[in-house]
């Protein structure tokens, strides 16, 4: 099994619609486990860290002042090849080509307002994972529903 840790990020957008509690359930439900979890307003300097990748792009300092507009849910979620089950979860950026039953693809309107982000790759995972967190705020516990999630 290849267990993975990813970092997802409810965005302002998705906490002003009151969609927290939604999409927290649906990874709950889809059996990944909570590693970690803040709610806080991302500083400008920790955003373009996050976002660093997007630097000099045209949509770079719009994505910066959202994301940084109002609180965001942070958290880690770990499960078998969670970087990819969270992304299919999440849909594609753009939320008018995600399918339904995903996230962006049930709740979204437009790729600036698209509710959730989720690393990419588990290289991505790490750093952003790291930039949020300190290691003694991520959790290692046995689930007993775990023994009925996997095999
Ligand atoms: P995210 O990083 O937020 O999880 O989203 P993503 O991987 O699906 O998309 P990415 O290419 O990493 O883009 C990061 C965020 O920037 C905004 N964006 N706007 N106007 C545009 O062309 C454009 N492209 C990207 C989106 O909010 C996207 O989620
Ligand atoms: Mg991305």
């Amino acid at each position: 099994m290849a267990t993975e840790r990813t970092y997802v990020m409810v965005k302002p957008d998705g906490v002003q619609r009151g969609l927290c509690g939604e999409i927290m359930s649906r990874f709950e439900k889809k059996g990944l486990k909570i590693v970690a979890v803040k709610f806080m307003v991302i500083p400008r300097s920790v955003a373009e860290s996050h976002y660093g990748e997007h630097k000099g792009k045209g949509f770079f300092n719009g994505l910066i002042s959202f994301i940084t507009s109002g609180p965001v849910l942070a958290m880690v979620l770990e499960g078998d090849n969670a970087v990819a089950v969270c992304r299919n979860m999440m849909g594609k950026t753009n939320p008018q080509e995600s399918a339904p039953g995903t996230i962006r693809g049930d709740f979204g309107m437009v790729t600036g307002m698209n509710l959730i982000h989720g690393s990419d790759s588990v290289d991505s995972a790490k750093r952003e994972i790291s930039i949020f967190f300190k290691p003694e705020e991520l959790m290692s516990y046995k689930r007993s529903a775990d023994e009925w999630t996997y095999e």
